[in-house]
């Protein structure tokens, strides 16, 4: 396939050789008339492993080339891969201006162009980018997206240092598009790649790079912080670790990765306290440990503020426990929230099919009455009950019957849920969920 790279610093320059090696014509484009030079010498713009010999090998059999002629890269190629830079303004937010000045580059030279043209954004963009691209195309070009272009979002996971190996071995192949053969075609780049290749909605794929980056930068801060407890305490850090990553269930895994409401109840609390306890008396500070905890309030408070917003009153509680099929309430984050609520002068209903009527047979007793001294008289013995007492639904576990209620149940209780419910009750008008 022909294929144009705008932009020759790090990710243009391994995209432009690693596209080549994969048997393509490719046509880098950069407004630095250096980096133009170098590749047409075959020489790599950017120190990094492997790419010498990649560029320099590449240029050989013709299949790399520069030039600053757009017109030229854009109409006599099938493919563009947007590998700009973007950067982040005084305030942190992140500066989209480069990337959309390319946008109305693009649609001038696109307005003569008949062939369908696919444009993959490789730069790390903030979501919406891709849409707000076709569309300045659309205006300077007068074409129709997804019938005369498609614009995709392609994000690039790759590392300095090992970018090279990174571009054949990436996490996962992702594109997000609308458009299922632009989506399809920019794929086939990366065909015989070992990555799963996911397609999914573009502003799904413009935020990864921003979550991903988020969370390998909480691991880094973790891992330090353990790091410091343990050495003030003489433990042997990469030991703990070590072990810590062995636990592939609940550690290194999907586990405790899904969005929803906060973590409640004695259980994970106890320990995060103690550890706080040991390393403030060992003088080690742990600011990222000590903000989960403020952390898991403030998603409380958000569950708060969206009763607050419903201006209803009397709130029932569908499901106590935070698991179906129990009746423990450790670990239960709702007695947080109806603790909070009652102090706020709320009424309070509560239905759960594994706690008997009067408050009986529910684990952690002392742990429940502290929190809600009036416990029993909260519960009620049906689902009807709990509806006739109540304006709004709060949903706390997926228990079967609940959802049954909730799907087959004309209700006009507005309901707000904190385990994401089926798609058929997520589609109500009356629904909120949690985040989400
Ligand atoms: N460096 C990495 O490891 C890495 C990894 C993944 C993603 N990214 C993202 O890729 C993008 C590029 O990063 P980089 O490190 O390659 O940046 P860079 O600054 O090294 O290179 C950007 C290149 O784009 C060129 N350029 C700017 N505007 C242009 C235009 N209108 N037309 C043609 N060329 C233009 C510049 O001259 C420069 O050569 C950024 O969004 C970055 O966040 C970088």
């Amino acid at each position: 396939m022909n294929i144009s790279v705008f932009g020759l610093g790090h990710l243009g320059s391994v995209n432009l050789g690693c596209l080549a090696r994969n048997g393509h014509n490719v046509t880098g484009v950069d407004v630095s008339e250096t980096k133009i030079d170098q590749v047409n010498s075959g020489i790599s713009p950017i120190n990094e492993k492997d790419i010498d010999n990649l560029i320099r090998e590449e240029r050989n059999k013709g299949r790399v080339s520069a030039t600053k002629d757009y017109s030229k890269a854009i109409l006599d190629t099938e493919i563009s891969v947007i590998a700009v830079g973007t950067f982040s303004g005084n305030t942190g937010h992140p500066d989209m201006e480069n990337i959309f000045r390319l946008a109305q580059t693009f649609g001038r030279i696109l307005r003569g162009k008949n062939d369908f043209h696919v444009m993959a954004i490789r730069s790390d963009v903030v979501p919406g980018t891709s849409m707000k691209f076709s569309e300045i195309i659309e205006e300077y070009s007068g074409k129709k997206r997804n019938l005369d272009f498609a614009v995709v979002s392609n994000p690039h996971f790759l590392r300095k240092g090992t970018a090279v190996n990174d571009y054949y071995y990436p996490p996962v192949t992702l594109i997000g598009s609308d458009h299922r053969e632009a989506a399809e075609k920019v794929a086939s780049l990366y065909r015989n790649f070992p990555a799963e290749v996911i397609i999914t909605d573009a502003r799904v794929a413009e935020l990864m790079k921003y979550v991903n980056n988020t969370f390998h930068a909480l691991k880094v801060s973790f891992a330090n912080e353990i790091g410091n407890i343990c050495a003030a305490m003489q433990i042997d850090s990469h030991k703990v670790m070590e072990i810590f990553c062995a636990d592939k269930e609940l550690n290194i895994s999907p586990y405790y990765l899904k969005p929803g409401f906060a973590f409640g109840g004695p259980g994970l609390s106890k320990e995060l306290k103690g550890l706080q306890a040991m390393a403030q008396d060992h003088h080690v500070k742990t600011p990222l440990i000590e903000a989960i905890e403020k952390a898991n309030e403030s998603q409380i408070s958000r569950a708060v503020g969206m009763v607050q917003q419903t201006k209803k009153k009397k709130v029932g509680i569908l499901g106590l426990s935070f698991k179906p099929g129990t009746n423990s309430l450790r670990n239960s984050p709702s007695v947080a929230l109806i603790e909070t609520l009652l102090g706020k002068g709320y009424e309070i209903a509560i239905y759960d099919k594994n706690i008997q009527p009067g408050g009986k047979g529910y684990s952690h007793k002392a742990y429940i009455e502290k929190h809600l001294p009036h416990f029993t008289k909260l519960m009620r013995s049906q689902v009807s009950d709990l509806m006739n007492d109540s304006e709004l639904i709060i949903v706390n576990n997926k228990e079967k019957e609940y959802t049954d209620v909730l799907i087959n149940v004309e209700i006009e209780h507005p309901i707000i849920d904190m385990v994401r419910l089926p798609d058929t009750i997520r589609q109500k008008k009356n629904y909120q969920g949690i985040n989400w």
